[in-house]
């Protein structure tokens, strides 16, 4: 099965199971039934991107070849770094999916309480492990003609997670919409009624600070004075606790940080070695960020075969893969305010290892013009 989806690598739950498949001692007419009605209440769209996105060889060229050398994270997602991050999630270092699901599960009823959502909208959804406290908090609520968007990159995926929450919850319809975010959201359809829009993960701190703020515009313009936005974002703490999260044990991390190379070498044709770096991942306590880095172990040369170049990396020198940054109240509220929305509930735990912001677009934003 191909592991590209519109030029992002990514599948992280296809398998080769269709994602209709009924266990088999349901009776046949039933598994018609279920069949016909899941397919009743699902929809797929692809949302056009409305600019151009760079691909890998001109993120390799613009990032890699220069100095200081980055690469975005988009390219770690093939069907190693997909298991990969998965386990990273499960370590016993990495907190912040066990704590933003905890949120979640104890917040979702006064959000969905406040929202009253007609549409549901997730960004980056992948399998919406998380997003079942929504959907369960619907149920509950009674708000049942709710429907589902997820958004993602990778279809198989979408429509595996899917199956799974119309599975969950009867009646439940989804409208998966498969494009990348990084095109820009205004491709996406606009659904009337009341909408929620979802974006969890911490996500949004993969972007700088000036990207986040412009995709979080993006989200704004496409909102309603009903509308409203669930934000999760990791906050600032104790470096060794941070440190800790992005440099498990296990080496699970690394391992993923290290298969970037992998990608590169199948993609580029090219003969990256991953023994001969190490991954590293540092707090910046100046930017308020955790930064990831492949490091050299040795002065060596790479040849980047299908692009005609080579790369010449001292020992010691780094690469920058991946950041992600760790907010504060107030630094997340400044970015919310700088894209024209303002929180209106915050929930976290009580050590503020995390925050879901429920924000909504700010007065000012409210009134502007159409
Ligand atoms: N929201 C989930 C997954 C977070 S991982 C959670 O909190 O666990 C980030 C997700 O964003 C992945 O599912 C990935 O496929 C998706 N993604 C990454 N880059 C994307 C892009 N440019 N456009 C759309 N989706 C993207
Ligand atoms: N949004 C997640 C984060 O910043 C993504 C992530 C988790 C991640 N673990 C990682 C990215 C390890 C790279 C490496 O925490």
């Amino acid at each position: 099965m191909s592991l590209k989806c519109r030029g992002i690598w990514f599948p992280r739950y296809v398998d080769h199971v269709s994602v209709w498949e009924i266990p088999a001692h349901v009776p046949i007419m039933d598994q018609i039934l279920s069949r016909l009605d899941m397919d009743e209440r699902f929809r797929c769209m692809r949302v056009p991107a409305a600019r151009p996105v760079p691909g890998l060889e001109e993120d390799v060229r613009r990032g890699l070849l220069v100095r200081p050398r980055s690469l975005p994270p988009k390219y770690f997602y093939d069907e190693r770094g997909s298991a990969l991050f998965d386990r990273i999630c499960d370590t016993p270092e990495y907190y912040p999916t066990r704590t933003e699901d905890a949120l979640l599960a104890a917040c979702a009823g006064q959000v969905i309480a406040r929202a009253r959502p007609d549409h549901i909208i997730e960004l980056g959804s992948g399998a919406s492990r998380k997003t079942g406290h929504l959907l369960t908090a619907l149920d509950r609520a009674g708000l049942d003609g709710c429907q589902y968007w997820p958004f993602d990159v990778c279809e198989p995926m979408l429509r595996q997670a899917a199956a799974r929450l119309m599975a969950a919850h009867a009646g439940l319809r989804v409208n998966a919409l498969v494009g990348d975010y990084l095109g820009g959201l205004s491709g996406m359809p606009r659904p009337g009624g009341r909408r929620l829009f979802v974006f969890l993960g911490s996500t949004v701190g993969n972007f700088e600070p000036a990207e986040a703020v412009g995709f979080l515009r993006e989200l704004a313009a496409l909102m309603d004075s009903g509308d409203s936005l669930l934000l999760g974002a990791d906050r600032v703490k104790s470096p060794a606790v941070l440190e800790a999260a992005y440099n498990d044990a296990e080496g699970v991390t690394a391992a993923f940080n290290l298969n970037l190379l992998e990608v590169l070498n199948r993609e580029l044709d090219s003969d990256f070695m991953p023994d001969a770096f190490m991954h590293r991942a540092l707090y910046n306590a100046v930017d308020q960020r955790i930064e990831m880095y492949l490091i050299s172990r040795v002065r060596q040369m790479v040849h980047l075969s299908r692009l005609g170049e080579h790369l010449e990396l001292d020992a010691g020198e780094s690469i920058l893969t991946e950041i992600s940054r760790k907010f504060t109240p107030e630094t997340l509220e400044a970015m919310l305010g700088e894209a024209g929305l303002e929180s209106v509930a915050r929930f976290e735990p009580e050590n503020g290892y995390f925050s879901l912001v429920h924000a909504r677009l700010s007065r000012r934003s409210r009134v502007r013009p159409l």
